[in-house]
């Protein structure tokens, strides 16, 4: 009866795998904050894709992590064809075509060698100008090499209306763009960082929001929505829900999540304490996101719930 009546359903079909790829590595690199999830060579990343595709998870989202050598105050490797992240979505789409929704980081945090995620001016600031001029090649090299959907993250003022034109002028109108319309500065990236090797000193509370602030979103959607954005996004999920809610009531377009890295931590270091049931806890949290309004979710997760779901939990 229980079962009759959920309002809320989980399929895999809701679900995206966000995915580390490194160059220069030929294992694995497990993330230390991160149990379960590892930095992808080359050919695991391939593998991953074809498993989560496998478990019926609708889409992949790609964050390069460049050799430590390759970073500079631009983040050159981002813009370069041959950069890792580049790489990996030819790889991911030699090995899976358009069956599976092929998603990639537009940002510049893992390539610059001080961790921001824009170029900084003569004082020491991140210019939202100078940067906007990144993501739009950014932009393009990342339709060139294939991806169907690209994630602006740096939450520059902007963004999404830059990289909507970059991308029409090359005549990708057909590449989609996930705005990230409402990311806050959160204390729950800890594990990214280690993730991509993140360079960062200080924070990113300059152009990141306020934890406190609701009304702020509406306002960063509704720019979003005006610039190009067909798809938006709240991060972190599980303590912006009411974020959540709200936005999901008030666009047309589709609504994503991001369970982050911290989210994912917290769950799985309780689990091995054995101080919470982890198979249940997962399923709640991405329950409640579903709940809220989110039909998509980004979560680490997304390979093993989908195969649990496609199993019949
Ligand atoms: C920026 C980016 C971040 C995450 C996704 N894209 C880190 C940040 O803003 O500091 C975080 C994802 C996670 O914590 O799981 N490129």
């Amino acid at each position: 009866m229980r079962r009759m009546v959920a309002e809320t359903r989980l399929q895999p079909a809701d679900l995206i795998l966000p995915a580390f790829v490194r160059e220069g590595i030929t294992e694995p690199v497990p993330i230390a904050a991160m149990p379960g999830v590892v930095q992808h060579t080359r050919d695991t990343l391939r593998k991953a894709a074809v498993e989560a595709l496998e478990a019926g998870v609708s889409g992949i989202m790609l964050f390069g992590v460049p050799e430590d050598a390759k970073k500079d105050a631009a983040g050159t490797a981002g813009t370069d064809p041959e950069g890792i992240l580049q790489v990996a979505i030819r790889d991911v789409k030699a090995e899976v075509g358009d069956d599976l929704v092929i998603m990639s980081d537009l940002c510049l945090d893992e390539y610059t060698d001080h961790g921001h995620c824009g170029v900084l001016d003569g004082d020491g600031r991140v210019d939202n100008d100078a940067t906007l001029e990144r993501y739009a090649e950014m932009a393009q090299v990342q339709a060139d090499a294939g991806v169907h959907v690209v994630g602006p993250s740096g939450m520059m003022d902007g963004q999404v209306g830059v990289v909507r034109d970059a991308l029409d002028t090359i005549g990708k109108e057909d590449v989609s763009i996930l705005a990230y319309t409402a990311k806050y500065s959160s204390a729950f990236y800890g594990p990214f960082r280690e993730a991509v090797g993140s360079s960062l000193q200080g924070d990113r509370k300059t152009y990141q929001q306020d934890p406190a602030n609701l009304r702020e979103s509406m306002r960063e959607l509704a720019l979003d929505l005006e610039e190009g954005a067909d798809m938006v996004m709240v991060k972190p999920a599980g303590p912006y829900l009411d974020v959540l809610a709200k936005v999901a009531e008030s666009v047309d377009v589709p609504v994503a999540a991001y369970q982050i890295s911290g989210e994912y931590a917290m769950v799985e270091a309780a689990a091995e304490k054995g101080w919470i049931d982890r198979d249940r806890a997962i399923f709640e949290t991405l329950t409640g996101i579903r709940r809220a309004g989110a039909q998509m979710i980004l979560t680490y997760w997304a390979t093993e719930v989908g195969q649990k779901l496609s199993a019949g939990r």
